[in-house]
């Protein structure tokens, strides 16, 4: 069976420990300039329905340094930018690479293109949900603590795509998530549910100090994310008084640390002193993109991430 991983729960707890190890890993030989070649002759497709800075150049360079290629397909250029078929876009993909990244507005077109994929399918950010984005800062929180039970989070802001797979998360983690947002922003029941239902500790609050109160790692993220912007003004207004600034973090453990995925819009939901200051990590965390994501690359296309065979296409090559 391929593959996919289209939420931060296609992986196991188990699995999640090896890929931090494997991450580390290839972080150190990165940095000695050790060759790790390991997906030699293997191809990814990023497709992008949205703008990227982050996850696009982590996974090129990271196909790069696994001495595979990687190819930026924006969907103003695909065809199915004109109207064709995700699946048949799914379908004629699995013929030429070996993995595919889709960065699509709706999490359902992530879903269709997988489930029509026979190769593995990651998700690089939908409306519902950043894997990619929680392994990295999964990484980056281990690192930083050195161990990731128990450790308490606050998450500031807008209940997102990135804040659901943080509260997923702790389902894996053992991480206990303090969720602070406006009425009408706050991450939906079902994810706070599932979460909970697999052992997540999950709070929500309406207040931002309640939620900051001796955590250890501060997270936000924009509070207009895109295919948000038309909401600008309404969410502006909504989201005042949940900016992560210094007199928040006064709240939180003395050794806390600040996360961003990025972008980040200073005096918005983060401000200067914080994103700049001696408690982010967050430039860490956008590193870690890297580290994480090879790890990933090297699990979902290692020989038992081949892919299925599918409305009887076998494989005949070796991609
Ligand atoms: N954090 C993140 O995914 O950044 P990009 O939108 O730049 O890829
Ligand atoms: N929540 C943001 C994350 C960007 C990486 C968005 O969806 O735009």
């Amino acid at each position: 069976m391929k593959k996919d991983f289209l939420s931060i729960l296609d992986i196991s707890h188990n699995e999640l420990e090896a890929l931090l190890r494997e991450a580390a890993r290839l972080k150190r030989l990165r940095a000695k300039g050790t060759p790790h070649d390991i997906l030699r002759g293997k191809t990814l497709a990023m497709i992008f329905e949205k703008s990227s800075t982050r996850t696009h150049i982590s996974f090129e360079v990271g196909m790069h340094d696994l001495g595979g290629h990687a190819l930026f397909l924006s969907t103003k250029d695909l065809q199915v930018g004109r109207g064709e078929d995700v699946k048949d876009t799914a379908r004629v993909a699995s013929r030429y690479v070996s993995a595919v990244m889709v960065r699509a507005y709706r999490h359902s077109t992530i879903e269709e293109f997988a489930r029509n994929a026979t190769i593995p399918v990651i998700n690089g950010l939908s409306d519902r949900e950043h894997p990619c984005q929680l392994l990295a800062d999964i990484l980056t929180i281990r690192e930083h603590f050195g161990s990731l039970r128990d450790l308490r989070v606050a998450w500031i802001g807008d209940g997102n795509n990135v804040c659901n797979s943080l509260i997923l998360s702790s389902a894996l983690t053992g991480m206990e998530i303090s969720v602070a947002g406006p009425k009408g922003y706050l991450p939906k029941r079902s994810v706070i549910n599932r979460a909970r239902s697999l052992g997540g500790r999950i709070h929500v609050t309406a207040s931002p100090y309640a939620a900051a109160k001796d955590a250890h790692i501060i997270a936000t993220d924009t509070w207009i994310s895109m295919g948000d912007e038309a909401e600008r003004d309404q969410r502006l207004a909504a989201f005042k008084g949940y900016i992560v600034d210094e007199n928040l973090l006064a709240h939180a453990d003395p050794g806390a640390r600040v996360l961003h995925c990025l972008p980040a819009h200073r005096g918005e939901e983060i401000s200067a002193a914080v994103i700049d200051g001696k408690q982010s990590l967050v430039w860490d965390e956008a590193e870690n993109r890297l580290h994480a994501q090879k790890a990933l690359l090297i699990r979902l296309l290692s020989k038992t991430g081949e892919r299925k065979t599918k409305g009887g296409g076998q494989r005949s090559t070796s991609r």
